[in-house]
């Protein structure tokens, strides 16, 4: 997959993209990864990106010139194929909100590009003419796109096929079946008084299962409780959650 980041700050990005898992990623060949400076398109001599926004009121917005000439840099170095038109994703805590149906529907695509605002936002017309997907990475506000774009690339890297080994597979992580994910233990079994629980001992591969997704809904059911729309019951499981409300065990922890 390629990635190319527009950007006021592609220093950012050095450092939390160069270790672990993404950087192996790029060693790997199964991402190339690209920081663009938008202001090396200004056409200003100043090199100036933003103005004030039409109509008053705070702040500075990004200009559409810079970011219209980066964009069409960022296409003209893609090989794309006739009428392929890639995801150009804006940062925005306006935009939907991120969550793991996105990265993984986004990890399908060949090509992404990401525009990261700042200031109070870009021109509306960025907007509407190059932006195929406003994503936000939650209900709070940050300084810039920068930090959420290292979010999805992180989240999306992951998903690609060869990123991950064997032993680090995603498939009964946390919203990978739409619950949160079970407790998890290791060695010793008994460390300073505190014990891991015997099913996980036992070897028995159907109980320790049962166990998994009965706390799975449990943990789901206190913290989440609204992902349990989504998850087809059981009639035992539905029987289980019933007795937990029972037990007056609080949808919140
Ligand atoms: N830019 C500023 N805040 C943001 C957020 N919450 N998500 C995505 N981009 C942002």
């Amino acid at each position: 997959m390629i990635i190319k980041v527009m950007t006021l700050f592609p220093e950012m990005f050095l450092g939390p993209l160069d270790n672990s898992i993404v950087q192996r990623a790029k060693e790997k060949d199964i991402i190339d990864l690209e920081y663009i400076n938008i202001r090396d398109f200004s056409d200003n001599k100043h090199k100036k990106v933003d103005d004030y926004p039409y109509g008053g009121g705070p702040g500075m917005i990004m200009a559409p010139q810079p970011i219209f000439d980066c964009y069409n840099y960022v296409i003209n170095m893609l090989d794309l194929k006739e009428s392929e038109k890639p995801r150009v994703i804006y940062l925005s805590p306006k935009g939907k909100v991120f969550n793991q149906q996105m990265a993984i529907e986004f990890s399908r695509e060949r090509h992404i590009i990401m525009l990261c605002g700042h200031y109070e936002g870009v021109d509306q017309r960025v907007i509407d003419e190059i932006i195929t997907d406003e994503v936000s990475i939650g209900d709070y506000v940050l300084t810039g796109g920068e930090i959420p774009a290292m979010v999805l690339i992180d989240s999306i890297t992951r998903l690609l096929p060869g990123t991950l080994s064997q032993d680090q597979c995603y498939e009964d992580e946390t919203f990978h079946s739409g619950l949160l994910e079970y407790p998890q233990y290791t060695r010793p079994a008994s460390f300073r008084g505190l014990e891991v629980p015997d099913v996980l001992i036992s070897g028995h591969h159907k109980k320790i299962d049962e166990w998994r997704r009965k706390e799975s809904l449990k943990l789901t059911y206190k913290r989440r409780p609204e992902l349990l729309k989504n998850i087809k019951l059981t009639d035992k499981e539905r029987d289980f959650l019933n007795s937990i409300k029972g037990n007056n065990c609080q949808a919140i922890d």
